[in-house]
């Protein structure tokens, strides 16, 4: 907090700088100079005085500081565990891993001295097959979160807007701020749900230039219908639709939808399909008028040797892809009836690897988190505007969830 209020203030300093400066270089002896660019585009130089964050562009130096996740090790030293021995429940990491053929497969790495492929063929065929959209369509990133910053940096000019539809994933609303956007908050209704006529009207009156929607959606669970989405897809919107944890949900992807739709974009990962969230690939579907302009826009080697590796060995082995999914289906049911029966908690019934639940009976929802991770069992609390009083739990092995039903009876 000490830190944020002591860059805000230099930055007020810092806009009285730029106008000086802007002044300065507009007039020479009161004439008014032409310059060859427009002169709020010019970075005013560092005064000798100034310190290394007047080099920072003026929007970031407003951005809230970022806060990191706890590494494993980390986490393991703090609570005094081994990594083996913390049910880690927090970020919908998928517990069962890869398929055996990924470890083989970054066992053998030839070349890993070679830069990779910068248009992931191997990878982009083999998605082809596994999606049934030709890979012309698909673009490969270091995971989904690179593309959802790729594509912000190929739509909006700094000031364009876009719609957010809160609680949802967070990422939309950092990389919307870390490229100078703003953010038109359209919150979901009580049951998660969207809130369609408020999304129209915001897109007639506001014009934005894309709008991020997530299903199932990250917190709660929730989907969207087919109907809900021919009717946003009908606005005048590039819409971007995150399909982090369809697989989850029993639906069929839209990715083939980019054939039909020029303004629709899917994103997809491997992080939880797949269990390589820590080797960080993630695909989208995109309208071949779009995906040029991100082929020229992307860093040549997003997607590493050990990346591209391990996702194509994972899709060799759907069968194991499937009963992974299958596994995580099936607890998700259990724990959601044995969360029901927990005085305190109240589930939302949910089409992904996690469970939202509202904190109830006057318990407080932080404390419920720290008590567990004492006991070894990390859970996500909520304590933004939308979701407070609420934590999300994702679904792990069968022994996860025993060991945190013995955890929360402690804590009746
Ligand atoms: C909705 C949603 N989209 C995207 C991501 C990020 O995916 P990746 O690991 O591929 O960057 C997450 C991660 O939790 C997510 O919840």
């Amino acid at each position: 907090m000490g830190a944020l209020s002591c860059s805000t203030a230099f930055c007020s300093s810092s806009v009285a700088d730029i106008r000086r400066e802007s002044r300065r270089s507009r007039t020479v002896g009161g004439r008014f100079m032409a310059s060859s660019l427009p002169v709020e585009q010019v970075n005013p130089s560092p005064s000798q005085s100034s310190t290394g964050d007047s080099f920072i562009r003026l929007h970031l130096r407003k951005l809230a500081p970022y806060q990191p996740i706890l590494p494993f090790e980390v986490l393991s030293t703090r609570l005094g565990r081994k990594p083996e021995d913390i049910v880690k429940l927090d970020a919908n990491e998928n517990p069962y891993g890869p398929p055996p053929e990924v470890f083989e497969a970054l066992g053998a790495l030839k070349f890993p001295y070679v830069y990779p492929d910068p248009e992931s063929r191997c990878l982009r065929a083999a998605l082809a097959e596994d999606s049934g959209l030709e890979s012309d369509y698909i673009l490969v990133g270091c995971g989904a979160d690179e593309l959802i910053d790729l594509i912000m940096r190929c739509v909006l000019d700094p000031g364009d807007k876009i719609v957010d539809c809160p609680p949802t994933f967070t990422m939309y609303e950092f990389d919307a701020a870390v490229n100078g956007a703003m953010v038109i908050k359209v919150p979901r209704m009580a049951d998660f749900s969207l809130d369609i006529p408020q999304i129209v009207e915001v897109v007639e009156k506001e014009r934005p230039k894309c709008i991020f929607l997530t299903s199932p959606n990250n917190p709660d669970g929730s989907i969207i219908s087919d109907e809900e989405l021919l009717q946003i897809l009908n606005l005048p919107i590039l819409v971007v639709l995150d399909e982090a944890y369809i697989e989850f949900s029993g639906l069929q992807s839209k990715m083939k939808w980019v054939k039909r739709h020029e303004n629709l974009i899917v994103l997809r990962t491997f992080s939880k399909r797949a269990g390589l969230a820590g080797l960080r690939v993630g695909y989208g579907a995109f309208p071949i008028s779009i995906i040029q302009y991100l082929w020229r826009a992307k860093q040549p080697y997003n997607v590493s040797v050990a990346a591209e590796v391990s996702a194509c060995a994972a899709l060799q082995n759907p069968e194991y892809l499937e009963n992974v999914k299958n596994s995580l289906v099936q607890e998700r049911e259990r724990l959601f009836s044995l969360l029901k029966g927990v005085p305190y908690l109240s589930p939302y019934p949910s089409c992904s690897n996690f469970i939202l639940c509202k904190v109830t009976s006057g318990k407080d929802p932080k404390k419920l988190k720290e008590d567990l991770a004492k006991m070894g069992v990390m859970i996500r609390h909520y304590d933004k505007k939308e979701l407070k009083g609420y934590v999300r739990i994702s679904v792990g092995k069968p022994e996860h969830t025993n060991v945190l039903m013995k955890c929360l009876n402690l804590l009746k």
